[in-house]
């Protein structure tokens, strides 16, 4: 019996008549009891309109609000809590990024660079300043091991580079890349450095000082809170000199017939009623993450990942993409192709077995590109899994080609 059952109700159930097994946690994890009941407990006893009632009720949705937001600020180390954002999710964060700080302080010629794993949310958002300014994408490529090279960051990042887009960890390959290394090389050309947190603050510490981030953005989704919340944390001094990416109630200090002048961070960049529900769901995550804790996170993951890759090594035929030997600089992910299967029935004969994996492009079609496949399957592991689920998993791989008459 897993052990983490209790606090994750969704864990006990069958899928087409099997335990479910789930291992499409890159796309989004399961939320346990705690988050489950802090947001019902809102809605139920606190719920009211924030920053905008001069009621007790809505005081009351205004400090829960804020408390998420200071627990948040804590949680990542940032300097303030006004330097946290709340946003619908990563991409929402990113677009902002890009939208206002990209349009408004790149020009023709400027760089910006990314690795090539990009997911899309960091990357077509990139393309539209590009675009727009008369910009250049300059691509990282990871090495076999999925691994971005000391020569390959000292090559590209140059005195052109403004910006230096990247995700901490790869939502496809699960590479942990040197954040601080580039970070370090952006800032010495003078380029700022937007962190995609989605894939690490879920199984990493993540300390936006440390790490050397001017941005950093992440999901709540991918972290245990509800679905429609999501986080870009920004250097006040930045945020300050951008402007506002949408515009409406709550984000003004007055509106004249003409003209308007904007509230201070962080409402500057809160349009519209927000999702308050949310942020209590995030900062309960939060909590839980810390009472479960990173180290054992990451013991159990690590476990599960050395025990998934020595068994996908023995079967024939699967293709593990960025290969099996680092185990090092790497997260839960593993991406794979069977020979002569479509990642999509793959995922569907393991389905019949209630395993739940992802098959497609993962919203990194440049990555695909320069792999030379349209497609892989992806198995993502957090810590609630099991090695029974990793057996599981590998059992029902085997199976696959004989299910299509294909040879063993
Ligand atoms: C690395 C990375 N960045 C950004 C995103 C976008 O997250 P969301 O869909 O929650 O905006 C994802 C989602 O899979 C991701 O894996």
């Amino acid at each position: 019996m897993n052990p983490w059952n209790n606090d994750f109700p969704i864990l006990n159930q069958s899928m087409n008549n099997k335990r479910l097994v789930y291992l499409d946690n890159a796309a989004t994890v399961q939320r346990p009891l705690p988050v489950l009941r802090a947001v019902d407990e809102f809605y139920r006893t606190q719920n009211a309109n924030p920053h905008r009632g001069l009621y007790a009720l809505s005081i009351e949705a205004t400090e829960r609000y804020e408390d998420a937001r200071h627990t948040v600020a804590e949680f990542i180390g940032a300097e303030k809590d006004c330097e946290v954002i709340f946003t619908r999710n990563a991409s929402e964060s990113l677009n902002l990024v890009a939208y206002s700080y990209g349009l408004t302080f790149l020009k023709e010629g400027d760089e910006i660079v990314l690795p090539v794993s990009e997911h899309h949310s960091n990357l077509v958002p990139w393309q539209m300043v590009a675009k727009a300014k008369g910009a250049k994408l300059v691509y990282l490529y990871p090495d076999e091991d999925g691994r971005l090279t000391d020569a390959e960051i000292e090559a590209k990042i140059t005195a052109k580079t403004k910006v230096v887009a990247l995700a901490h960890v790869s939502n496809v390959l699960g590479s942990v890349y040197p954040v601080a290394k580039i970070a370090a090389k952006a800032h010495s050309v003078g380029a700022v450095v937007v962190l995609d947190c989605a894939q690490s603050i879920p199984h990493m510490a993540v300390d936006v000082k440390k790490l050397g981030a001017d941005f950093a953005v992440f999901s709540g989704h991918k972290m245990m809170a509800p679905m429609g919340i999501g986080v870009l944390y920004g250097r006040e001094e930045i945020l300050n000199a951008m402007p506002p990416f949408l515009r409406g109630g709550e984000m003004i200090e007055y509106v004249h017939e003409q003209d308007a002048t904007f509230a201070p961070l962080p409402q500057k960049f809160e349009a519209g009623t927000q999702n308050v529900g949310g942020a209590v769901g995030l900062e309960a995550a939060v909590r839980y993450l810390q009472g479960v804790g990173y180290e054992k996170i990451q013991r159990t993951e690590r476990e599960l990942l050395n025990y998934a890759l020595d068994g996908l090594e023995k079967i024939p035929h699967v293709t593990v993409y960025a290969g099996t030997g680092n185990r090092v600089d790497r997260c839960g992910v593993i991406s794979f192709n069977v020979d002569g299967v479509h990642p999509h029935d793959v995922a569907s004969i393991l389905d019949m077995d209630g395993i739940a994996i992802r098959a497609g492009h993962h919203c990194a079609q440049p990555l695909m590109e320069y792999l030379q496949v349209n497609a892989t399957c992806r198995a993502s592991l957090y810590f609630y899994n099991t090695k029974e689920d990793v057996d599981l998993f590998l059992e029902s791989l085997k199976k696959v080609r004989g299910w299509l008459g294909l040879g063993a």
